[in-house]
């Protein structure tokens, strides 16, 4: 049975854009993939904690050495790093906030970077595990990003994209809502645009 995890990192609940974007994705997604289940890691809801000096230690330390709040601290990200291993389809979403991605998914990122579970590293360099998975990043944004000036600074994208492909994660698809704070006309245009390609994606699936 194919799986689909669905990370979403906008604190706006249903006036998200990159949510609601996220959620069509993975309804059609699931729809096409008869009997695929959809795993929900809402992050606004249940926000996952700083990595703090617990996990630091905690990731050099063998299971037994731990004490209970760094063993604590690892149960934390081994839930996140099993669902993402689990998972043949990733859905990650967020607003563009302060020219990056939200503070939560930064800390989704955080807990399941795990050296010797997401990645290793070899003779040769860093080894992503989390192979063989397709991901879609839906992003929501009041400028533009894509394209023209404001490319200089994405740094939502092109983050996300290498933290993926240092994970063994590199075919990832793009559905950007973008040039919303540009007035009504302009939001509902990128919003429909959205739309209709996330319905793209999900036949070309
Ligand atoms: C604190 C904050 C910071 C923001 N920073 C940016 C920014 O740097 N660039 C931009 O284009 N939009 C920025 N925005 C606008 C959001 O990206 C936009 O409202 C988007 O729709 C949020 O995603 P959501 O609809 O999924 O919540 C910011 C919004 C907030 C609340």
């Amino acid at each position: 049975m194919s799986s689909i995890l669905l990370v979403t990192g906008s604190t706006r609940g249903d006036d998200s854009l990159s949510n609601k974007i996220a959620r069509q994705l993975a309804d059609d997604l699931s729809a096409k993939a008869a009997g695929s289940a959809v795993v929900e890691r809402d992050l606004a809801r249940d926000p996952l904690p700083h990595i703090g000096a617990d996990f630091s230690s905690a990731i050099r330390l063998q299971p037994e050495d731990r004490t209970p709040a760094q063993a604590e601290a690892i149960a934390v990200s081994d839930g996140a790093v099993d669902e993402l291993l689990a998972a043949d389809t990733i859905i990650i979403s967020t607003g563009f906030i302060n020219f990056g991605i939200s503070s939560i998914v930064k800390s989704w990122v955080d807990h399941v970077a795990r050296s010797g579970r997401t990645f290793r590293y070899s003779e040769n360099g860093p080894v992503g595990l989390a192979t063989g998975k397709k991901a879609y990043l839906v992003i929501a944004s009041g400028g533009i990003y894509s394209s023209g000036p404001g490319t200089t600074l994405d740094f939502a994208e092109p983050y996300l994209r290498s933290v993926l492909a240092f994970l063994g994660i590199s075919d990832v698809e793009t559905i950007r809502i973008e040039g919303v704070a540009y007035g009504p006309e302009a939001a509902e245009k990128a919003i429909s645009a959205a739309e209709e390609k996330a319905r793209e994606l999900a036949r070309a699936a």
